[in-house]
């Protein structure tokens, strides 16, 4: 379990009797190298007492959200950031009704609602109650959510009954968390061009967009956090650069396409998210330009600059899976399938950027992605959502088309 990554795991445990397994759990979690922290139900401690956590992991064990005293240590919001991952084990079914209801009426719910981080549990309950249609709506609605649930087993149950409902054994869990968390984008190399770029008009004046990088940086942090390996082509942005990605610097259109088809000889996925100015000046000025008092009008000549995406998509050898953006003010999907074809690319990411508060700048975006398959060309439009969201979207189904060609 050496290469998980995300080392930072808060045990959540419920009020079952499976309770007193998870304190070898903990133990396995810690040998694995996970920072542990636990939080338990007050059901739980009529189970297994916290100080039984507490001497295991080294932590205090969190047991209430009205504690004033450990509130002031880790309030249960940075608690709740501080976690990669969080695992329930047991999750009875009460505690799953909660969680696939949204409820936050103690410290565990609250601590999973407020968290972003990848979310497991394994359920442990009576036969009856787990074959139950509102716990099998529960389970449903809660891997919907995207939590992955690891079990449960089958056969003898405390209560005597025989049935699914056991709990996984604590070195079968560790096997699940190991399996899901395995990073489906290991090893694949991803270029990423992000941002506007800078043509100069002289010395001091450029013609540039308003694009914020927002979106090519979040796909470079996604593919980052699926286990890819990424540089990022970057224009001129006001943002960090993610952890863990290699950046490159550009200004103008020329030294991105540069840039672009170096990286792209070493590369599986390269995905065109900068907003590449489409015309440069002819013959940028040595010198600042003056203004002329004796003229009311000026003329620049512009000459296009390269199609970078196009020029990566069309080439014979060592070409990589090309994904494109189109932002559109209108005809979205009919501008996205013909930049599709007509640049040969994979993929288009088609977004409206006339919607307020989505796209260019914003937070958020919305987008409707388009693929060939076959002659034809499918479809899956993605609503509203951060700007992280949709790249981990994007290259989720970018992987699923890839996957053959990878392995290959
Ligand atoms: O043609 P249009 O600019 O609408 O196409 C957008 C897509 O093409 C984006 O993926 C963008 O990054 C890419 N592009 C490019 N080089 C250009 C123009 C656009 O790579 N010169």
């Amino acid at each position: 379990m050496s290469a998980l990554p995300g080392k930072r795991i808060l045990l959540g445990i419920g009020a079952g009797i499976a309770a007193y397994k998870s304190a070898h759990l903990a133990r396995l979690l810690k040998q694995a190298g996970f920072e542990v922290r636990v939080v338990m139900t007050e059901g739980a401690q009529a189970f297994i007492a916290p100080l039984t956590l507490q001497a295991l992991t080294g932590e205090a064990v969190r047991t209430s959200l009205l504690d004033p005293e450990a509130e002031a240590g880790m309030g249960h919001i940075e608690l709740a950031r501080w976690a990669d991952r969080i695992l329930i084990a047991p999750a009875t079914a009460d505690l799953m009704a909660r969680l696939a209801h949204g409820q936050a009426d103690d410290l565990l719910t609250t601590l999973c609602l407020a968290s972003h981080a990848e979310k497991f549990m394994a359920p442990a309950m009576n036969q009856a109650m787990w074959s139950h249609p509102a716990t099998a709506r529960n389970a449903r609605q809660l891997t919907e959510d995207g939590w992955h649930l690891l079990g449960p087993d089958s056969g003898d149950q405390a209560c005597g009954d025989v049935g699914p409902g056991r709990m996984l054994e604590p070195e079968d869990i560790m096997a699940g968390l190991s399996g899901a968390v395995k990073r489906p984008a290991e090893g694949l190399k991803v270029v990423i061009t992000a941002g506007p770029t800078r043509e100069a008009l002289d010395p001091v004046r450029y013609l540039s967009n308003h694009s914020s990088g927002k979106m090519g940086y979040a796909l470079a942090t996604a593919a980052v956090a699926l286990g890819a390996v990424v540089h990022l082509i970057s224009g001129p942005v006001a943002l960090p650069t993610p952890s863990g990605v290699t950046r490159h610097d550009v200004e103008s259109a020329d030294d991105m396409l540069a840039a672009a088809e170096r990286l792209a000889d070493d590369c599986d996925l390269f995905i065109g998210c900068a907003a590449v100015a489409d015309y440069r000046a002819e013959a940028p000025a040595e010198h600042k330009l003056k203004k002329r008092d004796d003229e009311n009008a000026m003329t620049l000549r512009l000459v296009k600059n390269p199609d970078i995406i196009a020029r990566i998509a069309a080439r014979d050898a060592r070409r990589p899976f090309v994904i494109g953006f189109a932002a559109e003010t209108r005809d979205l999907e009919r501008y996205g399938r013909d930049k599709l074809t007509r640049k040969q690319l994979d993929m288009v990411v088609a977004n409206d950027v006339s919607r307020a508060g989505l796209g260019f700048g914003a937070d958020d975006n919305a987008a409707v992605l388009l693929w060939r398959d076959g002659d034809a060309i499918d479809r899956d439009p993605q609503p509203p959502q951060p700007k992280s969201r949709l790249a981990e979207a994007i290259l989720r189904r970018a992987l699923t088309r890839l996957a053959p060609l990878h392995h290959a």
